[in-house]
């Protein structure tokens, strides 16, 4: 799949998913599944928690020590009685391509936070653009959310460069989710969700 170039979000907002858990679950975009971590064998999420310790992936995420695995399957647990963060293992043909979340899921607001990586194989192979999309789908369209945060190291270039050209701009820290990083180590990007014509 060609990633799109969405410098504006090409996505428009539909009436949004109400239901209190209506990230719980698994999504089909494109050619990937997206299979939310409660729905993971031990073996998937062994395979997400790898990733997630390689040091390509660990040296650019918020903390970044290796998570023991019994933390890691503790912290997936708690996740199905979560609404307000959810994580997915991106697959397609049963390859694992990466993992995305949405953390901070305002329904409010309707705003949220983003995250993701690659699976550590696949990284600088474009992979990037694919999981974005991924990302938005489950936002905009599925949960009507209107606007999209992140926060990404600074000297983090690939990923900067990555969410710039689909159309994330830098913006101040939302008041209730400053860094709590040393001042300057972290940079928020935002993107707004074009509205349905009908709101
Ligand atoms: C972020 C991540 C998912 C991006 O996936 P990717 O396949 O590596 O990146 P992509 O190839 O899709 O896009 C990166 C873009 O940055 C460009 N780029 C690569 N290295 C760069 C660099 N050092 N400086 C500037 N731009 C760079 C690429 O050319 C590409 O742009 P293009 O599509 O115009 O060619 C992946 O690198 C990753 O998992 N990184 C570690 C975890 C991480 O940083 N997560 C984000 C935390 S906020």
């Amino acid at each position: 799949m060609t990633p799109q170039n969405t410098r504006r979000s090409a996505f428009v907002v539909p009436r949004s998913s109400n239901s209190p858990n209506a990230m719980l679950r698994d999504f089909h975009v494109h050619d990937c599944t997206l299979r939310h971590f409660c729905n993971l064998s031990i073996s998937r999420l062994r395979t997400v928690l790898r990733w997630r310790n390689n040091p390509l992936i660990a040296q650019h995420m918020l903390n970044t020590k290796p998570i023991p695995l019994t933390k890691h399957l503790q912290f997936c647990k708690k996740l199905a009685g979560n609404c307000a963060d959810a994580y997915w293992m991106a697959l397609r043909d049963r390859r694992g391509l990466g993992v995305i979340n949405l953390k901070h899921v305002d329904r409010q607001r309707r705003r949220a936070f983003l995250g993701m990586y690659a699976n550590p194989r696949l990284i600088g192979s474009g992979i990037g653009g694919l999981l974005l999309q991924c990302i938005e789908h489950i936002a905009f369209t599925h949960l009507g959310l209107r606007e999209l945060y992140l926060q990404v190291r600074r000297e983090n270039s690939r990923a900067r460069a990555l969410y710039q050209k689909h159309g994330y701009v830098e913006v101040p820290s939302p008041e209730d989710r400053s860094s709590q990083d040393s001042p300057g180590t972290m940079i928020t990007m935002c993107k707004r969700a074009l509205h349905h014509p009908d709101e």
